[in-house]
């Protein structure tokens, strides 16, 4: 069998499993990493340009391949048939993100992980009734470390605008659980398995954001370590914390705009994330806000360096904000928070992502390298 049939079958198989349609794909025997384009029936594989459809317990193919017969026996496994190459395979498809075909006699066997995949095969249209105001329609968005909290609110309320939503997140549950939520509200979203530590995973992630799409508009990154991160003085940090929070926080942020950037249509926008913790000399946070104060820096050399192409590069500085990461600091700490607010009240997700929608659109098109504070007048500057 040939491997880009192996590979096909791979992905049918997932698919069919989890429902889920795999987006890329590694073979974990050549180490090659595969690009997919999930379509309403199937898929195609995007290397050979196969056009794959799936029919009953078929996989169809154009010619000269034919098709191939693959039924799905209980939980894990499948089996089928090559009529082109006349050749049995079974195999194993958990729903996890490893797949294994075993050929006809079960000697030889070929891996393949699924390393970022697409909630329900594809991308459902947005209702146009469901919101009066879409402004991002047609308008793909990146937004990093989504699944979740802040991220999640901005991806919903983004969304809900018309964006194309993707979901670049360090953790699989996560964003396949954010990517559901999404879509079942008919918003368009895709959930690309992301950790902006690292080089190549997110050259990845914007590679697979910018299909079928005619430039990315939109990034927003979000993506930060920003849970359970107080509480030490400055000479109680460790030196490794301090260089992951600079990983995540300081490097992640340069990282996805130095991948997506290039990929962003002219005129597009980014938001990246720092926190009103830096205007405010927050003690016990030492290395967290030095990650942030970085951010505003960061946005301004941005800033200038995008001007060219009418990209704008804007920060936002969130206050403190109910949600998942905050859910643990004592009640007494938002009361002394809100007491020195000018808007005394606890600050919500909703009070943010009206805001970053703000910046991603063309109400704020001549406003670029700018930071603006969210939080109810906390810190003034
Ligand atoms: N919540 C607040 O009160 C508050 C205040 C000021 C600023 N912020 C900022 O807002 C942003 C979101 O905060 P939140 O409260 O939603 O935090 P959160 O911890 O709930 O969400 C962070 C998300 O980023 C993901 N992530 C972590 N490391 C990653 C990596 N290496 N690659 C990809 N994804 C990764 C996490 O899995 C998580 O989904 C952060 O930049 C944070 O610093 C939050």
């Amino acid at each position: 069998m040939q491997p880009e049939i192996r590979r096909i079958i791979a992905v049918d198989a997932h698919r069919r499993k989890t429902g889920h349609c795999p987006v890329l794909v590694h073979s974990l025997g050549t180490g090659e990493s595969f690009a997919i384009t999930p379509t309403p029936d199937g898929f195609v594989d995007v290397s050979t340009g196969i056009a794959v459809r799936s029919s009953g317990e078929r996989i169809l193919l154009p010619e000269p391949h034919g098709s191939i017969d693959i039924r799905m026996n209980g939980d894990v496994a499948f089996d089928g048939f090559d009529h082109s190459c006349r050749e049995a395979f079974s195999g194993r498809a958990g729903g996890g993100t490893s797949v294994t075909i075993y050929d006809g006699e079960g000697v030889d066997y070929f891996q393949y992980a699924v390393a970022a995949d697409c909630a329900g095969g594809l991308i459902t249209r947005v209702d146009p009734e469901r919101s009066m105001n879409q402004r991002f329609a047609g308008k793909r968005i990146v937004i990093t470390g989504a699944g979740r909290g802040l991220g999640f609110a901005y991806a919903d309320r983004l969304g809900s605008e018309g964006a194309s939503i993707v979901i670049a997140e360090i953790d699989p549950a996560l964003g396949m659980e954010a990517v559901d939520k999404l879509t079942a509200k008919g918003i368009e979203a895709m959930f690309v398995a992301t950790d902006v530590t690292s080089e190549t995973s997110v050259a990845d992630m914007a590679r697979i954001a910018a299909k079928g799409c005619d430039g990315i508009h939109g990034l927003v990154t979000n993506a930060a370590w920003a849970n359970n991160v107080g509480g030490r003085l400055y000479n109680e940090i460790e030196p490794d914390i301090w260089d992951r929070m600079m990983a995540v926080n300081v490097k992640g942020t340069w990282l996805a705009v130095r991948a997506v950037g290039p990929l962003m249509r002219d005129g597009g926008s980014i938001v990246t994330i720092s926190s009103d913790c830096i205007y405010w000399g927050a003690p016990r946070l030492l290395h967290y806000a030095t990650s942030k104060s970085a951010i505003i820096g960061m946005t301004r050399s941005l800033a200038r360096e995008f001007g060219d192409r009418m990209i704008r590069v804007n920060c936002v500085a969130p206050g403190l904000t109910v949600g998942e990461a905050t859910k643990d600091i004592p009640e007494q700490r938002w009361k002394d928070y809100a007491d020195k607010q000018i808007l005394k009240r606890k600050q919500l997700s909703d009070d943010l992502d009206g805001v970053v929608a703000f910046l991603l659109s063309e109400d704020s098109r001549f406003i670029t390298g700018q930071t603006l504070a969210v939080d109810g007048g906390f810190a003034l500057h």
